[in-house]
């Protein structure tokens, strides 16, 4: 019995949630699996009703859980930060996410932007560090306001840090047994410091653990123009948290968009929590519009990273069957079907 802790969050993150929901239900049912929710009430709304962002005890309970399943974060009303620091990056620091693991799959039947690109050519994961960097937060302002005016925002990457992501990337090639490959992403030629840290670290325990794993290495630049332009070279790119947001954006329009990705943040010694990377879409709220594959995909995910991995695979290939014979297109209200329609479609096909 996995104990599953439920965030369905802002505008329609309920709505994906629940098509994930019943999809989980249905593969449990299938493959007999037990799944116990507990559903939280956090996000905007709480916000706006009682100031609360994220209680301590709620954090206390949610470390608890076997997996944390996430809808959206992110309310028109509350400014931007409050949530986003409050809640997203603090479950990420607290439970100590220390990988955002997001691939960029390309599934048979969905367009993407990149010419004479496929399936076969886009075909890749990025291993994000979560919890360091430019978003540890170190820096400040000083003389705020005036001429002399100073902000400073400093990445720190620690020897720590950097070695276990980059473990886990290598350690993720060799699972994923296509290319074997693994590319750092960074800024060996500005960033003198951080990627001095990130690359000796990387040939080092590359060389002594991971001999069967090729060693590559883009600049973050470069990364994102081969990511549109040959991105058959990729297997697994590893790089750091600020460097890792900016090139998953890109890399979920290259698969088809925001209603198709899906992300996890992984402790792999503790509780993840898995979301579709795209955001509240606030407009659609309650519309029965968007697309649930990506909230159904973080499901997946999840199963997979619980060791359940036929049951991952069978609501995969089911997320597969749907796009490659009926949706009309990945994007909210083109899909051809409502957002429980799509949901209902994949159950169907598991
Ligand atoms: C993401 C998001 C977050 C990030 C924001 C909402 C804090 O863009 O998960 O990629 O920057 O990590
Ligand atoms: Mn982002």
């Amino acid at each position: 019995m996995y104990k599953i802790a439920v965030l369905p969050g802002d505008g329609t993150g309920p709505e994906v949630i629940r098509e994930g929901l019943k999809v989980l239900d249905a593969v449990s049912a299938a493959e007999g699996l037990k799944f116990d929710y507990t559903h939280y009430d956090l996000g905007g709304e709480r916000y706006l009703r009682t100031g609360e962002v994220l209680p301590d005890s709620v954090l206390a309970e949610l470390r608890q859980f076997d997996a944390i399943y996430l809808g959206a974060i992110g309310h028109p009303d509350v400014k931007p930060g409050i949530l986003e620091k409050g809640l997203l990056l603090r479950l990420r620091f607290e439970l100590d996410l220390y990988i955002n693991l997001r691939p960029v799959k390309l599934y048979p039947g969905v367009d993407t932007p990149l010419k004479d690109k496929g399936p076969e050519e886009i075909d890749f994961v990025v291993v994000r560090e979560n919890t360091e960097g430019q978003y540890a937060g170190a820096g400040g302002i000083m003389r705020k306001g005036t001429p002399h005016e100073i902000a400073i925002q400093e990445s720190v990457c620690t020897r720590m840090g950097v070695e276990r992501c980059l473990r886990y990337a290598f350690a993720y090639a060799r699972r994923r047994n296509k290319q074997k490959k693994v590319t750092l992403c960074g800024k060996t030629n500005v960033l003198t410091y951080v990627f001095d840290l990130w690359e000796r670290v990387f040939h080092e325990i590359g060389e002594k653990d991971y001999p069967d794993i090729t060693r590559d290495y883009a600049h973050v630049d470069a990364t994102v123009m081969w990511m549109v332009k040959n991105p058959e070279w990729f297997d697994v790119i590893v790089t750091e948290n600020m460097f890792g947001d900016i090139i998953t954006d890109l890399g979920a329009m290259i698969q088809g968009g925001m209603g198709i990705a899906a992300g996890g943040n992984i402790n792999p010694e503790g509780v993840s929590m898995f979301e579709p990377i795209g955001g509240s879409a606030p407009k659609y709220t309650g519309l029965n519009v968007v697309n649930p594959l990506a909230c159904i995909g973080a499901a997946a995910m999840m199963l997979d990273n619980l060791g359940e991995t036929k049951a991952a695979e069978r609501v995969e290939n089911a997320i597969k069957t749907v796009c490659s014979t009926h949706l009309k297109s990945m994007a909210a209200g083109k899909m051809g079907y409502t957002t429980e329609e799509v949901g209902d479609l994949v159950v169907k096909y598991l």
